[in-house]
């Protein structure tokens, strides 16, 4: 099989949604092993081409710092890899890993086609990349990684207790979550500065296993929002990973707009 060629360490692999509606596969590859193979062993770069189209090839090449280069990698090999699994799924034709290009956007967003939706996230230990029907933002943070100073603007007091009350997790837990939940948001509705969109998003309440309720504060985010443009919290699923040292949340669109549920709690 091609991966043990290229000897990648192995994918979880995980199915979210209908793929008649609104339908997702995530793929997480752990990066310690990619990095020990990637330093120790030949076969792995040897074995890219299979993996990786000639432009790809020469971005990763293009990395200055080798952590970043690793990250990259380990995030185009978990997309590829969910991307083959989301084919499957829909029955589609799976093409060669090498000839899924995945192209980078100006912006930095991944791109795949007209009709796929892709999103690609890492921290120190994983990468992690979700492959849909519909837009799709996946975020991973390790608990340790926010310093609460440099992002305390971002974060609102209020929606940190909320958080923490409803998961029943401490504070460094729920500034985490929330982080992930905006970053995934902002990655799947791909426009905008991240700033004015993590202020305008509030977080209201986040009981467990539940969706988030959050409203979009338009002022916040510096200038009018189109309908599309601002997530509304009852268009998103939203389902979260955790380890003993991480977040990870992935939200993905689905169904018809319905009623506003912040005007609903409000009543
Ligand atoms: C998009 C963004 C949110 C990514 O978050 P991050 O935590 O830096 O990194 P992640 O590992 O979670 O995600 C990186 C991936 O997101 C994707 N991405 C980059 N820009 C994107 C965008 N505008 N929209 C959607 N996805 C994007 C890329 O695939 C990237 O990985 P790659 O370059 O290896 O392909 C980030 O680029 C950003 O704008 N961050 C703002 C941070 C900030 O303003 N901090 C202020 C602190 S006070």
């Amino acid at each position: 099989m091609r991966s043990d060629s290229a000897r990648l360490p192995e994918v979880s692999l995980s199915r979210h949604g209908d793929p008649a509606e609104a339908g997702v596969v995530c793929a997480s590859l752990p990066l310690a092993p990619l990095r020990e193979a990637w330093q120790a062993d030949g076969r792995l770069a040897a074995g890219l081409p299979s993996w990786l189209c000639a432009d790809e090839m020469g971005l990763l090449a293009q990395f200055p710092v080798q952590k970043r280069q690793l990250e990259w990698l380990a995030g185009r090999l978990a997309a590829k890899q969910a991307l083959s699994h989301y084919r499957n799924w829909l029955d589609a034709a799976v093409p060669h890993p090498a000839g899924m290009a995945i192209q980078r956007q100006p912006d930095g967003r991944p791109f795949v086609d007209e009709r796929t939706y892709l999103s690609i996230s890492h921290n120190r230990c994983q990468a992690v990349a979700a492959v849909a029907n519909c837009p799709v933002g996946i975020d991973v943070e390790s608990f340790d990684a926010l310093q609460a100073g440099s992002i305390a603007d971002l974060l609102a007091e209020q929606e940190v207790v909320a958080v923490a009350a409803g998961q029943g997790c401490d504070r460094s837990q729920a500034r985490t979550l929330i982080w992930c939940l905006k970053e995934a948001l902002f990655k799947a509705c791909g426009q905008r500065a991240f700033v004015p969109f993590a202020r305008a998003i509030q977080i209201l309440d986040w009981p467990q296993g539940k969706v988030p309720l959050w409203r979009v504060d338009s002022r916040a985010a510096g200038q009018a929002w189109t309908e599309e443009a601002a997530p509304a919290c009852d268009h998103w699923q939203v389902e979260t990973a955790w380890t003993e040292t991480s977040a990870q949340v992935l939200v993905y669109r689905q169904g018809r707009p319905g009623a506003d549920p912040i005007k609903r709690a409000e009543e």
